[in-house]
C-alpha cells in the first residue's frame, strides 16, 4: 500500500508549500489538486464537459494562479458532476509508489479518506491575505475579501465542502514561518512512518 498524505485547508493557507516539501524530503509524488479545478474554471464552456475532458497540459498553463482562476476555480468545484469528473485522476495519482503528497479542500474528507496522514493546514485570514498579495503583488486588502469569498463559497457548498477530517492533525502556520511550518509537518509524517 504506498503512503498517503492528505493535506486541506482554507486559501493561501500554506498548504502548497508544506505538500511540495514533504514530497521532495520523502520522494513522494505531489499533487495540487486546486490546479484541477482552476483549469476547469478557466477553460470556459460547460465546466463539467471541461472537467471530463482535461488533459495533464491543462493544469500546466501558466494563467492558474491568478485571483481570477481562484474565483472560477471555486465556482465549478460547487458543481457535483465536476468534482466527480476528477476524482478518479486524484485517487489513481494516489496509488503511486512510494507514496504520493495531495493538497485540496476535500483530500482527506472524500478523496483519501484512508490516508496514512491527514493534515489541515490553517493561518489567520490576515496572514493569508498578506501571503498571497506578495505571492501575486496585489492589494492585500482586496486579497482579503478575494480569500473570505472563497472560503464561505467553499465551506457552504453541499457536496465535499472544505472542513477538516475527524482524524486530521491541524497546523496553524500563522505564527511560523516557512521553515517552522514544514519542519512540523515532516515531523508529523515521520511520527506515523515509524509509528
Ligand atoms: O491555492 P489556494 O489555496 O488559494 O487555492 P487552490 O488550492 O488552488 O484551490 C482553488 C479552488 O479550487 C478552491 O477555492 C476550491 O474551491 C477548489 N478546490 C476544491 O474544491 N477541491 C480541491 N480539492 C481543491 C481545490
Amino acid at each position: 500500500m504506498p503512503f498517503t498524505v492528505a493535506i486541506d485547508g482554507p486559501a493561501a493557507s500554506g498548504k502548497g508549500t508544506i505538500a511540495r516539501a514533504i514530497a521532495r524530503h520523502f520522494g513522494f509524488h505531489h499533487l495540487d489538486t486546486g490546479l484541477l479545478y482552476r483549469a476547469t474554471g478557466v477553460l470556459g464552456g460547460d465546466p463539467v464537459e471541461a472537467a471530463r475532458a482535461l488533459t495533464p497540459a491543462d493544469i500546466e498553463r501558466d494563467d492558474l494562479r491568478s485571483a481570477h482562476a481562484g474565483q472560477a476555480a471555486s465556482r465549478v468545484a460547487a458543481i457535483p458532476e465536476v468534482r466527480a469528473a476528477l476524482v478518479d485522476f486524484q485517487r489513481r495519482f494516489a496509488l503511486q509508489e512510494p507514496g504520493a503528497v495531495l493538497d485540496g479542500r476535500d483530500i482527506g474528507t472524500v478523496i483519501c479518506p484512508g490516508a496514512a496522514l491527514k493534515l489541515y493546514v490553517v493561518a489567520s485570514d490576515e496572514v493569508r491575505a498578506a501571503r498571497r498579495a506578495a505571492e501575486l503583488g496585489a492589494d492585500p486588502a482586496l486579497m482579503l475579501d478575494e480569500l473570505r469569498e472563497r472560503d464561505a463559497r467553499d465551506m457552504a457548498r453541499a457536496t465535499a465542502p472544505l472542513r477538516p477530517a475527524e482524524d486530521a492533525v491541524l497546523l496553524d502556520t500563522s505564527e511560523l514561518s516557512i521553515d517552522e511550518a514544514i519542519a512540523r509537518a515532516i515531523a508529523e509524517v515521520a511520527r506515523v512512518r515509524s509509528g
